[in-house]
């Protein structure tokens, strides 16, 4: 199979069997792979945790969006894989929610081109950008709301970088954020921030609500 779109067309956003959609229910419940390694890597000028996992099981990334949207003041307009890999859950949640303008961004250039192969015509609000997400401006996410999908993509000094950016970000456009953490090793981060945290479980899964009344 050429890339994850193809498996994620055929088996996940139209399973084929009715038993395999309970495996996908099944699943979830149970969530991402939470595969990590100690060491962080440090290339360039940012460091990010030992990210060789990939979210396997796409019922759990729609699980906690919906809690996202659950808990939102207004529409959900905007979501964002943060160290987006080969594109897959961006991918995966831009065919399963048209109306949601979908984002990939990744700093390593091949898994950034091999992403790109996931553009279709059936693709179009769905983009891949090749940047580090410590650059970014945010330009995306000028309106209300957006979710930030979050899964290993940096480690403890980068993301407290990333976090005080989005913090004032948030504060100057009056934009509500949505962070879904996954392994969130450096959860301390948003509990000194006194950012709200939405939903957590024994999975090491949060999210967290980023908005003007968090303290800067
Ligand atoms: C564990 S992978 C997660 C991939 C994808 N989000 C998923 O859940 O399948 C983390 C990704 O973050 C990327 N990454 C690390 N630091 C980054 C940065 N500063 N900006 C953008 N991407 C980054 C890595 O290259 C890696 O592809």
């Amino acid at each position: 199979m050429k890339n994850r779109s193809q498996f994620i067309e055929r088996y996940v956003l139209r399973p084929p069997l009715i038993c395999y959609q309970i495996f996908v229910r099944y699943w979830l419940k149970i969530g991402v792979s939470q595969n990590r390694s100690d060491s962080d890597l440090n290339i360039g000028n940012f460091q990010f945790d030992n990210n060789g996992f990939m979210t396997a099981y796409f019922g759990n990334v729609q699980y906690l969006y919906a809690k996202c949207r659950k808990s939102a003041p207004s529409e959900i307009e905007n979501f964002v894989d943060v160290g987006s890999g080969d594109g897959a859950v961006a991918y995966f949640m831009a065919r399963k929610f048209p109306k949601l303008r979908c984002y990939g961004i990744e700093i390593d250039s091949s898994l950034h081109d091999l992403a790109m192969n996931h553009i279709s015509d059936d693709t179009s609000n769905l983009r891949y950008l090749h940047i580090s997400a410590l650059d970014w401006n945010f330009e995306l996410l000028l309106k209300n709301s957006s979710v930030l999908f979050f899964f290993n993509s940096f480690g403890k000094d980068s993301l407290r970088v990333f976090l005080t950016k989005l913090m004032s970000y948030s504060q100057e456009k009056d934009v509500t954020l949505y962070f879904i953490y996954l392994n969130d090793v450096h959860r301390e981060l948003f509990e000194e921030r006194g950012i709200k945290n939405v939903y957590l479980n024994k999975r090491k899964q949060s999210i967290w609500q980023i908005s003007q009344s968090n303290n800067l």
